[in-house]
C-alpha cells in the first residue's frame, strides 16, 4: 500500500507523552505513513506516567505499537535513536513534516544548537534544514530565559512552537478532551484531517470519529 503523506513522529523525555501517543494513534487512523522514533528518556517518562513500558528494540516496537493502534502492514516503522541509515537522517529522503511530542528542554537546546547527536535531533535538524514542517511541542513550566531563547530560535529557523496548553473553551470534562484539543491542533499544522473535538464557532459539533485503544 502506498501512503498520501509521511510524517514523522519523536517523543522525548518531556512529560505529556500522552500527547505524542496520541499523535501516533490519530495518524495511523488518517492513514499516514509514520516513522516513529523515541530516547531513552522518553521511555522513562512513559512508566512514570503511564505505567507502560515502551520496547527498546525498534522491531519489537514497531510491533508493539502496529498492535496497539491497528497499523496496516508498513504503516509503521519505528526506527532506533541512533539509526543513521533511517530515511529521516538524510535531507534526501525526509518525511512530508515531522513533530516532536512531547518536546523536552534537552531536545529544544540541541535543536537550536544544530547538534544532531541522536537521530530525533537529526532529523528535525534535516527538516529545518529542507525548509520542511517541523512541529515542536515543548513542555516545561516554568520556562528560563534559555529555554525561550531556544524555541524563539527554532521558531525563527521555521519551526512551529505549538505548547501543549488546551483551550478550555470547548467545556473539556477529561483528560482525553484535553489531550484531544492539543492534538487536533498538531494535526491541523501537519495538515492531516480529523474530527478531534468541536472548531470554534462551527455550527455543531461533530463526535470524535477515532476510537481510544
Ligand atoms: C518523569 C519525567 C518527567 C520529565 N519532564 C520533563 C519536562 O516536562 N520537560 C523537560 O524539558 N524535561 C523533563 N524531564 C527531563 C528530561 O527527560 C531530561 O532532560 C532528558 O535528558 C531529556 O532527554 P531527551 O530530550 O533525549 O528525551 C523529565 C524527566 C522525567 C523522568
Amino acid at each position: 500500500m502506498t501512503y498520501a503523506r509521511t510524517i514523522a513522529v519523536a517523543f522525548t523525555g518531556a512529560s505529556g507523552l500522552q500527547y505524542g501517543l496520541r499523535l501516533l494513534e490519530c495518524l495511523l487512523a488518517a492513514e499516514a505513513r509514520v516513522y516513529l522514533v523515541y530516547s531513552p528518556a522518553a521511555q522513562v517518562v512513559a512508566r512514570q506516567e503511564l505505567q507502560l513500558t515502551l520496547p527498546t528494540q525498534p522491531h519489537a516496537a514497531s510491533a508493539f505499537f502496529a498492535e496497539r493502534y491497528r497499523a496496516k502492514p508498513g504503516q509503521l516503522t519505528v526506527f532506533g535513536r541512533e539509526d543513521w541509515l533511517s530515511p529521516i537522517a538524510s535531507g534526501s529522503n525526509p518525511a512530508d513534516a515531522m513533530a516532536i511530542c512531547p518536546c523536552s528542554m534537552g531536545t529544544a537546546g540541541a535543536l537550536a544548537a544544530g547538534l544532531a547527536d541522536n537521530l530525533i535531533e537529526r532529523a528535525g535538524d534535516v527538516m529545518l534544514k529542507e525548509r520542511k514542517l517541523l512541529v515542536l511541542v515543548p513542555r516545561e513550566t516554568p520556562l528560563s530565559a534559555i529555554h525561550l531563547e531556544n524555541l524563539l530560535k527554532l521558531a525563527r529557523a521555521g519551526a512551529v512552537i505549538l505548547p501543549p496548553a488546551p483551550g478550555f473553551y470547548g467545556a473539556p470534562e477529561t483528560i482525553d478532551d484535553l489531550v484531544d484539543f492539543v492534538v487536533a491542533r498538531i494535526l491541523d499544522q501537519l495538515r492531516v484531517t480529523h474530527t478531534l473535538g468541536p472548531r470554534w464557532g462551527a455550527s455543531r459539533i461533530a463526535p470524535p470519529t477515532v476510537e481510544r485503544a
